[in-house]
């Protein structure tokens, strides 16, 4: 088994991402623990982040593996970064995590990402969560309650009673906050998988919430956002818990420059305040070229995942070799992913700074 980070801070010899310290382990389940972070105070602002966004982690070792994790911790709420991880079966990463990370212990940690976040902290949301699907729904359930005046739905399915994360937590938040949070408990155990049929019936009388968040095992999901399409629910927001096949934490040296593409592009791009003007290699993503300049673009999956690397061409196209991630209506206002833009004409313009 590989042995967490114990290296020193932070240095460009390790590569992308930061070295946080697991100040605490905590058993939530049989199946499922808390890794408490401490964020230094140099670190506070590019660990700001927002409920329902993700960390990347890398177990160390040969090769690496990086998997994300949903924050489970409340921003403004919670000093400490708490990510929450459930075994699953022969799993390279979460066992890893459950078995052997322990209080002290150093893991690099790309800083928060993702596009799971309530529209507003004052809405009423419905939230459906399966399983360890309910991590980032608890980040968000805790900011609406702590922090906004929203009220929230959770429907929560897991297999049986002792599989259930944060129950106690959950309890206790709904006396604290009379009418604000409904739990819905849906049990494996007593009343089989839940079908798209019963979760319509559970979800209709929430169907007029300004937006319904879906994150859990992949059949739940989509039973869960078959049931809230039938319902004209206004906005389903989803999240996928899958595994990275790559190593984000790797920065690739660029690829040869294949003279039949024809002579780099230049690229004009606006990050931090500043403007740059690079050559772009036809065949090198755009990611990939900036942070071999030097440049400190933003990124988590590396794999058209996440939208971390995204930004907006102002001038010129570029085109996406993977998308998993932007709507059209994101597409249609600019917004592309720099770890999958090749250029699609000789000069372009991005900004990050939108
Ligand atoms: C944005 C995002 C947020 C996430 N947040 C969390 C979180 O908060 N808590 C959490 O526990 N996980 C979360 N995940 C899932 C996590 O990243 C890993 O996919 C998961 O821990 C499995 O990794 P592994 O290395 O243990 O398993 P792997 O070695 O990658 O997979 C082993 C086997 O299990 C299957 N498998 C992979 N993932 C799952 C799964 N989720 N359920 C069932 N079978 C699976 C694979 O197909 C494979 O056969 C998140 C994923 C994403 C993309
Ligand atoms: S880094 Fe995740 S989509 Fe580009």
């Amino acid at each position: 088994m590989p042995t967490a980070d114990t290296g020193s801070e932070n240095s460009v010899a390790q590569g992308p991402g930061h070295s946080l310290v697991v100040r605490d382990v905590v058993t939530e389940t049989p199946d499922a623990k808390s890794l408490v972070f401490d964020v230094p105070d140099e670190l506070s602002e590019r660990f700001r982040y927002q409920p329902g966004q993700f960390l990347t982690v890398r177990m160390p070792g040969e090769p690496a593996a990086a998997r994300c994790y949903s924050l489970s911790s409340a921003p403004g709420v919670d000093d400490s970064l708490v990510v929450t991880v459930k075994r699953v079966a022969g799993g390279l990463v979460s066992n890893w995590i459950c078995d052997e990370v322990r209080p002290g212990d150093r893991l690099r940690v790309l800083p928060p990402s993702g596009r799971f976040v309530p529209p507003s902290l004052d809405a009423d949301l419905l939230l459906v969560a399966g399983g360890s699907g309910i991590t980032p729904m608890f980040s968000v359930v805790r900011s609406v309650l702590e922090r906004g005046s929203g009220s929230v739905v959770l429907v929560y399915a897991n297999r049986d009673e002792r599989s259930v994360i944060f129950a106690e937590r959950l309890r206790e938040l709904a006396e604290r906050h009379p009418g604000r949070l409904v739990t819905l408990h849906l049990l494996e155990s007593v009343e089989g998988l839940p079908t798209e049929a019963r979760l319509r019936d559970l979800l209709r009388p929430f169907a007029s919430s300004a937006a319904a968040f879906v994150c859990g095992p992949a059949p739940f999901m989509d039973a869960a956002t078959a049931a809230l399409r039938d319902l004209s629910v206004q906005r389903v927001v989803v999240e996928r818990f899958e595994s990275l096949t790559g190593d984000p934490f790797a920065e690739p040296d660029l690829p040869p420059v294949e003279t039949v593409m024809g002579p780099a592009a230049r690229v004009a791009v606006d990050l931090d305040g500043q403007r740059h003007v690079l050559d772009w290699p036809k065949n090198a993503p755009l990611l990939d070229v900036l942070r071999a300049d030097g440049l400190d673009a933003p990124f988590s999956c590396r794999e058209g995942a996440c939208s971390a690397c995204a930004c907006k061409v102002t001038a010129g196209q570029v085109n996406m070799t993977r998308n998993d991630v932007l709507e059209a209506e994101d597409l249609a206002e600019g917004w592309v992913l720099a770890c999958q833009a090749l250029p699609a004409t000789d000069e372009v313009a991005v900004t990050y700074d939108e």
